[in-house]
Parts: structure tokens; sequence; C-alpha cells
């Protein structure tokens, strides 16, 4: 599903952010990713999402090779790869509902099938009846979970939630796992990157361990350790 084979990003101050990285995840897998500030981590999921281009190596996700995508091909990429940030990033002045329709406007998607999948979608990630309120007007978690809402409408194979817990308490914070895990058990791959020792410890699956640009460790039932 994804596969990463000697990638190296230096950017334009010249130091090195990643260093030889070579990663394979397959389709349905639920990987995190953890490491300390600056070792990169959000670095790769901009080159997973074409946002950033690799300096050496290769990037394949699914059976597309990205290493060398076009900007004009970047929001087909988008759509197989939804993703959620630490800050949510909704637009403000749009209700919860609006934010998910406006994914689907700006593709192209008739009125009628926005207005079949924006509830479905809704419904899924708990905020059935939400549709009205402004992301003031919520919680950190329900805004999250409207994120997430968001990225799923195009029903990616694969969501990137870079530090999705980052802003919230452990109570939601917890909750916006439960809904990543479901969202798995649907099939979606989810790659996790975290800070949250708690979350990945409470996981056990997959985890990689990023220092100072390079994969250190890679464990199918693995800890947080750094
Ligand atoms: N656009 C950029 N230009 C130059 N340096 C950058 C840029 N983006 C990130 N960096 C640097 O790359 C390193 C890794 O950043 P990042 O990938 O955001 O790490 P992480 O997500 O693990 O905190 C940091 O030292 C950061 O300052
Ligand atoms: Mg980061």
């Amino acid at each position: 599903m994804i596969k990463l084979i000697g990638v190296n990003k230096i950017y334009k101050n010249k130091v090195k952010v990643l260093d030889d990285v070579n990663l394979s995840v397959k389709a349905g897998e639920f990987v995190s990713v953890v490491g300390q500030s600056g070792t990169g981590k959000t670095t790769l999921v901009k080159i997973l999402t074409g946002e950033e281009k690799v300096s050496s190596g290769k990037v394949w996700v699914g059976d597309w090779d990205i290493t060398n995508i076009g900007k004009a091909e970047v929001p087909y990429l988008r759509r197989q790869i939804g993703v959620i940030f630490q800050d949510f990033k909704l637009l403000d002045k749009k209700t919860l509902g609006e934010n998910i329709s406006f994914a689907l406007e700006v593709c192209g998607k008739s009125p009628s099938k926005i207005k079949r999948i924006v509830p479905s979608v809704m419904k899924i990630v708990g905020l059935a009846g939400k549709e009205n309120r402004y992301p003031h007007e919520v919680s950190g978690g329900e805004q999250q979970r409207a994120a997430i809402a968001r990225a799923l409408v195009h029903q990616p194979k694969i969501l990137l939630a870079d530090e999705p817990t980052g802003n919230l308490d452990a109570i939601n914070a917890n909750e916006i796992i439960d809904l990543l895990l479901k969202i798995n058990n649907f099939g979606t791959t989810i790659i996790l990157v975290t800070h949250n020792r708690d979350v990945v410890n409470g996981l056990n699956r997959r985890v990689v361990t990023v220092d100072a640009g390079k994969i250190v460790s890679d464990r199918a039932h693995g800890k947080y350790i750094i």
C-alpha cells in the first residue's frame, strides 16, 4: 500500500531531515510512527501527500510511483489519502456539515450525492445532528471528528493522522483513537504519528520509531520507547 525505498530529504537549508528511510506498509495495517519533535515525522507525512518531494529515493502509494508527482496530480492522490492534523484545520466560517460538503464540492460531486454522503459519514464519526454547528460551537474532540469525517468522504484507502490527539485531553484522545480503530476495521490503512505514550502502548500494534530522520526500530507489537 505504501513503500518508501532509500528516502532522503534535505530542505533548502541543507539539513538532512530524512536519512535512508525504508518503510513498507501493507493494506489494512495500523502503524504508529513515534519519535521526538524535529525528527522528520511530519516531513514523512508531507512526502506521502505530495506536499514535499524526496531529495532521493522512491515512494509508492499502491501501484502509483509518486516520487516525482506533478502538481496537477496531487488532488487525485489526496482522494486516496485522507489527512488529519493536530489543529483540525476546519474552516471556521463554515458549519461542520459545510466543511465536509466542501471537500466533495471542490471535486465536482453532485448536490444529491453530497446530500447522501455527508449525513452518513457524520454518523460514522459520531456527529449525527451536529451538522449545523460551527467549529467554535463544539469541543476539540468533536472538531477532530469533523476533520476525520472530511478526510473520509472520498473513501480513501489510507488515513494519515499527524498528532491527531495533540490538542485533546485524555478522554477525547482515547475516543479519537477508538474511532481510528473503527475506521481501520472497515479496511482503511492507518498511519498514526503521535507523541502520546499511553495511546501507543494501549494499541499493541506496529510501532515505527524515528530518530534524527532514521527509522531506528520497527516492531509488530511495539511499545513507545524513545
Ligand atoms: N519547509 C522546511 N524548510 C526547512 N526545514 C524544515 C522545513 N520543514 C521542516 N523542517 C525541519 O525539518 C526537521 C523535521 O521537521 P518535521 O518533519 O516537522 O519533524 P517532526 O514532525 O518529527 O517534529 C526539523 O528540524 C524542521 O525544523
Ligand atoms: Mg510533526
